[in-house]
């Protein structure tokens, strides 16, 4: 993947994290957008901390840079006990989820980002954790080997995923509460942006804030990331205040479409109409024809052209639609 892509999603450097970080609502009231979601949320916080009891273990899934770990973070808050964060691919063996599991403290949430990358053997010490709070291990070798028992805190574990899919029955299973993040829409967006240029102290028009939402592809990271690179435009072209035009000019020397497509999504665009000719194709042959990895296609460019009814899934493929071929400047022949 590209390294300057500006749309991607995922976080790039410490720098960007701490951007980030700083952007991110801590409570729950201050969180915009996902209703549903945060409505939900508020009733079984409430109803846990009556009860006395841990939040159950909770699921988020969606696109990237839609604010699972923002969210996690708030939950915890809102819970008053502490954050853990970890993801799949960094937890290696059971005994490294073994040494996170018995540190934890009663309470505690444990982050897991994404959850469909544990391995199997690390996912079948999770079980027992999650069911009953409790550890199998086994000790000794041979003939002397012997599982034995160890109780943990109650925690709430929070899985977080771009592909339920992906997950096993087993795992998916043991989540009372499983939740889809969607993209945002651009009012939310705009709300967004308006709130981290204040925080940012830089004046912004609202024509602006539109604008820079209009073309975040429905993903607040991406807006953020936007926001800061025409604040830099701003600061060196014009007094530091953004207004429509330094955003509008910003914006296209980012080579981001009045839709917020980049130019990755519009040769993906291309390769369906020209090279595959508008029919049904696979997500492997596209991926080859793009040099990119399907993952990423299904992650990253997929859900935002899907969303703004650009392609669609067959049984047989992917198919390009007409609002592609109209904004690539291209005729439909049906
Ligand atoms: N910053 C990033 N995501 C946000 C959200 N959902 N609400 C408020 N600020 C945000």
């Amino acid at each position: 993947m590209e390294e300057e892509r500006v749309i991607t999603p995922g976080l790039e450097n410490a720098q960007e994290e701490r951007f980030e970080n700083s952007l991110r609502p801590k409570t729950l009231d201050e969180y915009i957008g996902q209703t549903k979601v945060k409505e939900n949320m508020k009733i079984y916080i409430e109803a846990a901390q009556k009860r006395g009891e841990p939040l159950d273990h909770c699921l988020l899934y969606g696109p990237p840079g839609l604010g699972k770990t923002t969210l996690s973070n708030i939950i915890s808050n809102e819970m008053n006990s502490n954050i853990k964060i970890t993801s799949g691919p960094a937890i290696e063996k059971p005994g490294d989820l073994a040494a996170i599991l018995t540190g934890l403290s009663e309470f505690d949430v444990l982050f897991i980002d994404e959850i469909h990358r544990l391995s199997k053997s690390v996912e079948e010490i999770l079980y027992p954790a999650l069911e009953d709070f409790s550890l199998d291990i086994m000790v000794g070798t041979g003939q002397a080997a012997r599982s034995i028992r160890i109780d943990l805190p109650r925690f709430t574990l929070i899985g977080a995923t771009t592909k339920a899919g992906a997950l096993t029955t087993p795992l998916r299973d043991r989540f009372g509460i499983v939740h889809k993040l969607e993209l945002y829409n651009t009012k939310d967006l705009t709300k967004i942006v308006k709130r981290s240029s204040k925080i940012l102290n830089v004046k912004i028009e609202e024509e602006a804030a539109v604008e820079i939402a209009r073309r975040s592809r429905g993903t607040p990271r991406i807006a953020n990331r936007l926001l800061k690179r025409v604040r830099d435009y701003a600061l060196v072209l014009s007094d530091g205040n953004i207004d429509l035009k330094v955003t509008k000019h910003a914006l296209n020397q980012l080579e981001i479409d009045e839709l917020g497509l980049d130019e990755t999504d519009r040769k993906l665009l291309e390769i369906m109409i020209t090279q595959y000719r508008g029919r049904p194709v696979g997500i492997d042959a596209l991926a080859s024809s793009l040099g990119e990895e399907v993952d990423t296609i299904e992650d990253v460019y997929e859900p935002y052209l899907l969303q703004i009814g650009f392609i669609a899934r067959t049984p047989r493929g992917r198919m390009p639609m007409p609002g592609a071929y109209e904004h690539l400047g291209f005729e439909f022949l049906g």
